[in-house]
């Protein structure tokens, strides 16, 4: 317990080689607030710490050749289990070992969610080439993908999910209903938001948000979302069963669509 009586909730762990990068960009926001009210724990470690030699060599030539280097597998496996051992430490040691690479399950809401119901997780970073292939088939519980794109290391992905876990915690939103009402929680993208000034140059607001009529304006959100996850991710709308309601709004969006556009 903390001394706003809170318990930790969710026990991170980030292993890289640039640990301030992921501590400073933590501090900010969501995942600030929730590590300062103690629901959330970061702990980093930094491969680095864990070799042996006068240069602390973390990376090493690619056997078979080729441009680049590889992370070596002793000084990052030993930086994951001393992150294990300090959660076990707590009594909290079933955490995933999830790693960052191009190559893992694509991250989504749905992952988020899964990883927000385990007690923590140990984010694995990479640098350079990506990790010696043994340290993926010994270490990780699962590889994770931000997308198809290639980033320069793995912290900016470990803070990416990170993010998106700690948002889905009890108790971390404000208004606990805001984590449901993000886009994707309901398999569909977001609908428009609209804040003052009510009219901006010849731009004004849909009427409806001001008529007060609660249903309305709940109805007409629905028909949003649902209009343009059809427009822009279709492949979202295959994976979702549609209620009739919502079938009914969704056809009066591409009618109108189709009245506006085509
Ligand atoms: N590391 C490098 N590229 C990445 C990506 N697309 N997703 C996750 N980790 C990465």
């Amino acid at each position: 317990m903390t001394d706003g009586g809170q318990a930790l909730v969710l026990q991170v762990a980030v292993v890289s080689l640039f640990p301030d990068m992921v501590r400073d960009a933590a501090k900010y926001g969501v995942t600030g607030r929730a590590m300062d009210r103690g629901l959330v724990s970061l702990d980093c470690v930094n491969p680095r710490d864990f070799t042996g030699d006068v240069h602390n060599t973390v990376d090493d030539r690619p056997y078979g050749g080729g441009p680049g280097m590889v992370l070596k597998m002793e000084p990052v496996s030993a930086a994951i289990q001393a992150a294990q051992s300090a959660a076990a430490e707590n009594g909290k040691d079933e955490r995933p070992v999830v790693f960052l690479t191009p190559q893992g399950r694509m991250f989504d809401q749905q992952l988020a969610s899964e990883l927000a119901a385990s007690a923590g997780m140990i984010l694995v970073a990479g640098r350079y080439e990506g990790f010696d292939e043994r340290l993926l088939e010994t270490q990780a519980d699962l590889e994770v993908s931000l997308g198809d794109f290639v980033l320069s290391g793995g912290e900016v992905a470990a803070l990416a999910v990170m993010d998106a876990v700690v948002r889905l915690l009890p108790g971390v939103l404000g208004d606990d209903a805001s984590a449901q009402q993000d886009s994707f929680s309901s398999g569909l993208l977001d609908y428009p938001h609209y804040t003052r000034s009510e009219s901006i140059g010849s731009q004004g607001i849909p009427p409806v948000l001001l008529s007060g009529d609660h249903a309305a304006i709940e109805r007409w959100r629905t028909k949003e979302a649902l209009g343009r996850t059809w427009v822009r991710r279709p492949d979202l709308l295959k994976l979702r069963e549609l209620s009739s309601v919502e079938q009914n709004l969704l056809q009066e969006f591409i009618a109108e669509y189709n009245a506006r556009y085509k």
